[in-house]
């Protein structure tokens, strides 16, 4: 197993599989036993990947019918490796005979066949097709409902698609009511009608759109993360790093505290209810490398997808030689609706990982009688 591999301490997920191999798949070792856990659990979340509007993804319709192989037993977690899969079964060969040779700008191949010495699976992107993220999905169900049994809740939705962008200030309850109700996943249900426009706009003109995933962890306790260097925002920076296409993070103000005062910056403490709390949440929930207690926001900016039909230099491999290409086969016009489950995955499987490195959830769940 190459290390890069895999992520986690004591939540560990491991991921293997291509876009088109046979299937793909994780493995989560370190999960409680005792934790209620089901083939169904798993399912609900990987159906929330796939947008209800064929038109704004892929052609690439999977069933992606998860199947557990082990780790789950009489519907709870029996504390060995959880190792569950989806079957490629819409992969076509010689859909992506074209880039062997020529790769596409902005998309891994390049490096991917300089690093593997040309060994590595191409096909559809191999290793660095979107359609990995399909094991960020299972493992990230596992973790948040680990996480749901105490308290924690993590959920991401889009605020930008292209140029358009959420203004407005949404309530938690908005959020989490309309985001999987928009075909983009985004809660303000109006703006994210003209984000669909904005998608089509681009794949009628064969080019793409980027955009903005939110992510939230409600009820995270305080002082959760391992500085210095495993820091719970250096931790969630980097599994979200590890979605393909992220290429920005930033947590609460980010980039725009660069440029406030400290006294406009600072979030204030407050006693609320006999708690602390703090009276606004520039921080994004995290001080030090710890969790603050306060909501956890963090940002992903998910870059316009790379394989597009619009032409475009690139260089023949195999003869040394400038050439055109014209990206074919199935991809999505923009990555961000179906990142956004993904994106809640990446974080919520960290949080798991730091509260069971914590000693804040227990090794086992449920004592046997
Ligand atoms: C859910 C998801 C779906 C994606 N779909 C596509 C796609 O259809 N076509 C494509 O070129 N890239 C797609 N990507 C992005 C590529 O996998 C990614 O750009 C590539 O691996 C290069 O990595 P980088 O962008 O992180 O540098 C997708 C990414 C995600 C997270």
């Amino acid at each position: 197993m190459l290390a890069g591999d895999s992520i986690g301490k004591e939540f560990a997920v491991t991921c293997f599989g291509e876009s088109h191999g046979r299937c793909v798949g994780v493995v989560v070792d370190g999960c409680p036993a005792g934790l209620p856990l089901s083939q169904r659990d798993l399912q609900k979340e990987m159906d929330r990947r796939i947008p209800p509007k064929p038109e704004i993804v892929s052609a690439r319709r999977e069933k992606d019918i998860v199947e557990v192989l082990s780790g789950i037993f009489k519907g709870f977690s029996t504390g060995a490796p959880i190792c569950t899969l989806v079957w490629n079964k819409e992969a076509v060969p010689g859909e992506y005979d074209q880039i062997e040779d020529v790769p596409r700008p902005g998309h891994a191949d390049y490096p991917a066949r300089i690093r593997y010495g040309g060994f590595s699976d191409y096909r559809g992107g191999g290793r660095f097709s979107g359609r990995i993220t399909v094991a960020f999905v299972m493992a990230g169900a596992i973790a948040r409902k680990l996480l749901g049994l105490f308290g924690i809740e993590v959920f991401a939705y889009a605020i930008e698609i292209g140029k358009i962008k959420v203004e407005k200030k949404l309530t938690i309850e908005e959020i989490q009511r309309n985001t999987y109700k928009s075909a983009v996943r985004c809660p303000d249900l109006e703006l994210g009608r003209t984000m669909e426009k904005e998608i089509l706009k681009a794949k009628s003109e064969g080019d793409s759109v980027g955009g903005v995933v939110e992510c939230v962890a409600l009820k995270v306790p305080v002082g959760i993360g391992e500085p210095i260097f495993d820091s719970l925002d250096a931790e969630i920076a980097k599994m979200l790093f590890d979605v393909p296409a992220v290429k920005g993070v930033e947590f609460g103000a980010g980039f725009k505290a660069a440029q406030l005062r400290g006294s406009e910056n600072n979030d204030a403490y407050a006693i609320r209810e006999g708690e602390i709390v703090t009276i606004t949440n520039n921080a994004g929930g995290v001080l030090g490398g710890m969790s603050s207690g306060m909501p956890i926001v963090v940002r992903a900016a998910i870059k316009p997808t790379s394989s597009i039909s619009k032409e475009q230099k690139s260089v023949d491999l195999s003869k040394m030689e400038e050439t055109l290409i014209r990206v074919g086969g199935r991809h999505d016009p923009c990555i961000v609706p179906k990142a956004v489950p993904v994106i809640e995955s990446a974080v919520a499987v960290v949080l798991a990982d730091h509260m069971l490195r914590a000693g804040v959830i227990p090794k086992v769940l449920r004592k046997e009688k």
